[in-house]
């Protein structure tokens, strides 16, 4: 799987706390301050740098490294990112760096920074007045980091890793996911609306593209009622990480009472309806069309190809 290098440097702690999420959510990643990067850390598949700006510039540590590394680094996938307060600026400077490392950069985004006045040292507490003061913003403590844009710019950044694996042909990666969704028939349903989320064990049947659940009810169907987002899990049992197998699948879930597709269904179970309506109760029948597959597979590398394949249906 493709590994992420997170290179950053932070003297108040904003820049820091970014780069923990960022790396949390690109994962398997590691972060290092530059004066910790190590020679073998050349191996990752992707790089992010991360900057604070001082007096209208990128920490000068960080800048050196670019320096220092820049010749394998252009070879490599690189993204930059900044915080500070005033972002116009902020943008200005990435595109300046990127213009001049080139296409290796794949992306730049200036991210909202933090300044707590009596945590400054006295060097930044009067150069900071006069940044104030030249932009016209108040001489007060500012907050203006943003955890959601921070996970919106992470998920974006590990769209773009995930998009330079080599990817297996789609209809034979179709053919590997309806094998096992088609093995299985247990998974993990999760809904949610709000602050209500549920996870239900539960079985279900695989055809065309869909998924369908029989139930007699529950909470899930508070959820189902208000949102139609779902997420199910299918996997194997863990036993090492050469052998993983699972499947994430995002879809749309709508609630069947079309009698000719419940029976559809019914049929591919290999049950009869009358004996479903003799029952003393009801059984819903949920219907999920699969979006999107992320799967987590061995047996792609038997094919040569990363264990990490993603599929839209
Ligand atoms: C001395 C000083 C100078 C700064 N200069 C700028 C600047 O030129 N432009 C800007 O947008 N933000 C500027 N900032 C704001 C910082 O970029 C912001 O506080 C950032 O979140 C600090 O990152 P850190 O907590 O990782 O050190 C300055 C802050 C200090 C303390």
């Amino acid at each position: 799987m493709q590994k992420t290098l997170i290179v950053y440097q932070s003297k108040y702690g904003s820049t820091e706390d970014i780069t923990k999420i960022m790396s949390m959510i690109l994962g398997p990643a590691k972060y290092c301050l530059t004066e910790d990067f190590k020679s073998e850390y050349r191996d990752f598949d992707f790089f992010v740098i991360g900057s604070p700006l001082y007096k209208g510039k990128l920490d000068s540590r960080v800048l050196d490294f670019i320096k220092e590394n820049q010749k394998w680094l252009s070879q490599k996938p690189l993204a930059l990112f900044c915080t500070c307060l005033n972002r116009k600026q902020g943008d200005l400077i990435l595109k300046k760096l990127k213009n001049k490392l080139g296409d290796c950069v794949l992306s730049t985004k200036s991210l909202g920074g933090r300044l707590i006045l009596k945590e400054l040292d006295d060097n930044s507490n009067s150069a900071i007045k006069e940044f104030l003061k030249a932009v016209g913003m108040p001489v007060t403590d500012i907050d203006i980091t943003n955890p959601e844009e921070v996970v919106d710019y992470s998920l974006k950044l590990k769209k773009l890793k995930e998009g330079l694996m080599p990817k297996m042909p789609p209809e034979e990666l179709k053919q590997y996911i309806e094998d096992f969704l088609v093995a299985h028939n247990t998974c993990t349903l999760s809904t949610g609306f709000g602050t209500r989320v549920r996870s239900t064990p539960i079985e279900y049947t695989y055809k065309d593209g869909c998924m369908y659940i029989l139930s007699e009810g529950g909470e899930k169907f508070a959820n189902l009622m208000l949102n139609k987002n779902v997420s199910a899990a299918v996997y194997n049992d863990y036993t090492d990480m050469d052998q993983l197998a699972g499947m994430q699948i995002t879809g749309e879930a709508s609630i069947i009472d079309d009698y000719e597709e419940y029976s559809y269904l019914l049929d591919l179970k290999g049950l009869n309806i009358n004996t479903i309506k003799s029952l003393p109760v009801n059984l819903n029948l949920i219907k999920v069309t699969i979006k999107k597959v992320e799967s987590l597979y061995w047996k792609y590398r038997k094919q040569g190809y990363t264990t990490k394949q993603t599929l839209i249906f």
